[in-house]
C-alpha cells in the first residue's frame, strides 16, 4: 500500500513539474505546480523524488499505524491515570478491566497481585509486550468485562480507565465488579461520558453514531447513571476534563 501510495504521489509530483498540474476536484484551481524553467522544475522533483524514498521517510510511512507517543491525550491522561492509581491498594489482589495496550501497566503496584483483562487478543499482545519491558508482574488474562472469570469477592480493588464506553452492555459491567469486588472492596474509574451540558450533551447523542460506527466506542454513555443501577455506590467523583466529560470515578458495592 505504501509503495502505490508513493508512487501515485511520485507520479503527481512529476505531471506537475513537466507542466501538467493536477486540478483540484470541483474547483477550478491547481493542487500542485512547481514553478521555474525546465530545469528548476527537473531538480525540485528529483529532491522531492530523493526525500520521498529516504529511508527516514519510508519509515515514517512504515510506522504510521503504530502507536506514536505521546500525544496530548496520553500526556494529559498519564496524569489522570497517576492519580487514580495513588488511590488504589498496593496490595492484595486487584483487577484492571481492559488493560488495553497496558498504559496503566507503570502504576500497577508491585507488591499487590495484578490481574488485567481485556476482550481483545491483539490489545493483550501489546500488554504483554510492555509488561516485559518494564519488568512487570501483572497477569494477563483474555476475559469479558460484562462475564468475569472470577468468583464473587475475590479482589481488593477493580480499575477500569476508558472502557465503559466500549463495553456493549456497561451495566452488566459495573455488576460484574460489583459481584467480584469484596464487600468493603473499592471500584476506581477513569472514564469519559455524556455531558451534563443540555446542548453538548444533545450534540454528542447526534454524533455518537457516527463515533460508535467509525471508531469503536459510544461518547454519550450516562456512566454515573450506570455505576448506580450496577449497585455500586458512588463515593467521590471528580471532573478532570472537558466540562465534566472525562471524570475520575470511586464506588464500592452498596450494602
Ligand atoms: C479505549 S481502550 C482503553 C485501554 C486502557 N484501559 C487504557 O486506558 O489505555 C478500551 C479497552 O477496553 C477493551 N474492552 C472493550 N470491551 C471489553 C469487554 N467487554 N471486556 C473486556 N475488555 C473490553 C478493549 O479491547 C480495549 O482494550
Amino acid at each position: 500500500m505504501p509503495g502505490m501510495f508513493q508512487g501515485l504521489l511520485f507520479g503527481a509530483v512529476w505531471a506537475a513539474a513537466v507542466g501538467c498540474p493536477l486540478p483540484v476536484p470541483g474547483q477550478g484551481g491547481t493542487l500542485l505546480k512547481i514553478g521555474g524553467n525546465c530545469w528548476t522544475r527537473c531538480i525540485a522533483v528529483t529532491v522531492i523524488r530523493k526525500l520521498w524514498t529516504c529511508q527516514a521517510v519510508k519509515t515514517a510511512i512504515r510506522t504510521r499505524d503504530k502507536p506514536r507517543k505521546p500525544a496530548l491525550v496520553t500526556i494529559v491522561s498519564r496524569q489522570w491515570r497517576e492519580w487514580l492509581w495513588r488511590q488504589v491498594p498496593r496490595y492484595g489482589r486487584i483487577l484492571e478491566v481492559g488493560v488495553g495496550t497496558g498504559k496503566n501497566i507503570p502504576f500497577h503496584p508491585r507488591e499487590a497481585q495484578v490481574i488485567g483483562i481485556d476482550i481483545s487478543p491483539k490489545m493483550l499482545a501489546r500488554a504483554e509486550r510492555r509488561k516485559k519491558k518494564i519488568g512487570a508482574n501483572t497477569e494477563l488474562r483474555l476475559g469479558d468485562a460484562q462475564a468475569l472469570d472470577l468468583p464473587a469477592d475475590s479482589v481488593d480493588a477493580a480499575v477500569a480507565t476508558f472502557v465503559f464506553c466500549s463495553v456493549p452492555d456497561p451495566v452488566l459491567g459495573f455488576r460484574e465488579l460489583r459481584r467480584v469486588v469484596r464487600p468493603d472492596g473499592q471500584v476506581y474509574l477513569l472514564e469519559h461520558m455524556r455531558s451534563a451540558n443540555a446542548f453538548i450533551g444533545q450534540l454528542m447523542d447526534f454524533v455518537n453514531p457516527l463515533v460508535a460506527a467509525t471508531m469503536g466506542f459510544n461518547i454519550n454513555r450516562r456512566t454515573l447513571e450506570n455505576i448506580k443501577m450496577s449497585g455500586l455506590e458512588i463515593e467521590h467523583i471528580q471532573d478532570v476534563g472537558l466540562g465534566g466529560i472525562f471524570k475520575t470515578i470511586v464506588a464500592r458495592p452498596k450494602k
